[in-house]
């Protein structure tokens, strides 16, 4: 039996019962992959003909719309099919894994925000906008962005207070420094694709800036010359944070451009007031050559994208990992 697999136009000769994550790096066919236990989402593929069975035992075959995608470590191979692969030049492999690190410090830059700054016991290699699972002991475990590049020294995340959320409120009332916290990853699909040459749309809502700034970081440490328009979505002028360093990149980069928006209350001098999504709207028309990279709330992530959808971002140019919101 074989696999088609677009839009490489390459023909493998393959054997039924083989994972199809397996099969295509046997092959040095690219494809982004983390974890390979079907977490992250990174490996995924679309079935465009035929049918491979997926980790819940069902086959999965073409859809209609063509939004059926399969998690390439999880598919077994049953008979011959056609697979499409997204964007073979803008491949990331980073193998999650899990390290120890230690607390190096907590600092406060908004009432409801604590930056955790990590020292690792070992580098964890990552692209910039991908996130970690954060372990700070039994059951308090969840998953944050990397706010820096891989070239740091220290791994930075921004933790947002939940009310009643078991995991923050131990960041907030009992994390101290010299603590030991676990980190396993890299995880995500919404990492900087460094081949785009056109412009670049950043929504960051709240804590979503964690791996906004490391794109925007990345972009600029990388060299490369996009035009980057950063929009911070905040519930309040009070809730914005971290300006001073937004203003300073700005100031050195000219190709980045700040937008900062607060839905309610007044605001500040230099902000606008109203949603983040109209801002958006009002000053970019036409999206039809940019990427856009979104992190925030699920309901700020959807409602950005129905948005950038409309204003003409093709479907395959909008990276997001919707933010946790747990406690
Ligand atoms: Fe397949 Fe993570 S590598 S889901």
């Amino acid at each position: 039996m074989q696999l088609f697999i677009r839009p490489l136009d390459r023909v493998l000769d393959v054997r039924a019962g083989a994972n199809l994550l397996d099969t295509l790096r046997e092959h040095a066919v690219p494809l982004s992959h983390s974890c390979m236990a079907g977490r992250c989402g990174t490996c995924r593929c679309r079935v465009l003909e035929g049918r491979v069975l997926d980790a819940g035992g069902s086959l999965r075959a073409a859809a209609a719309e063509g939004e059926d995608w399969v998690l390439a470590c999880q598919a077994v191979l049953t008979e011959t099919c056609t697979i499409e692969i997204p964007e073979p030049d803008e491949v990331v492999v980073h193998p999650a894994r899990i390290l120890k690190a230690s607390v190096a410090a907590i600092e406060a830059p908004a009432a409801d925000v604590r930056r955790l700054l990590l020292k690792p016991a070992k580098r964890l290699e990552f692209a910039p906008g991908q996130y970690a699972t954060l372990q700070f002991g039994a059951e308090l475990a969840r998953p944050y962005s990397m706010a820096g590049l891989d070239s740091d020294e220290l791994l930075e995340f921004h933790i947002r207070r939940v009310p009643g959320g078991r995991v923050s409120s131990h960041v907030f009332e009992r994390l101290a420094v010299g603590d030991a916290v676990r980190v396993s990853g890299p995880l995500g699909t919404a990492y900087l694709r460094r081949r785009h040459q056109g412009p670049m749309l950043c929504v960051a809502g709240g804590t979503g800036l964690a791996p906004v700034l490391g794109i925007v970081r990345g972009t600029l440490e990388g060299g490369m010359s996009n035009p980057i328009h950063l929009y911070f979505g905040v519930r309040s002028a009070a809730d914005a944070y971290d300006l001073d360093r937004l203003y300073a990149l700005c100031d050195a980069h000219p190709q980045l451009k700040l937008q900062v928006v607060a839905a309610t209350g007044r605001p500040e001098p230099g902000m606008r007031a109203g949603l983040v999504t109209d801002a958006v709207a009002a000053d970019l028309p036409d999206l039809s050559d940019w990427r856009a990279y979104l992190c925030g709330s699920p309901a700020m992530v959807e409602a950005m994208a129905l948005v950038a959808r409309r204003l003409g971002l093709p479907p395959a140019a909008l990276h997001a990992d919707a933010f946790y919101t747990q406690s």
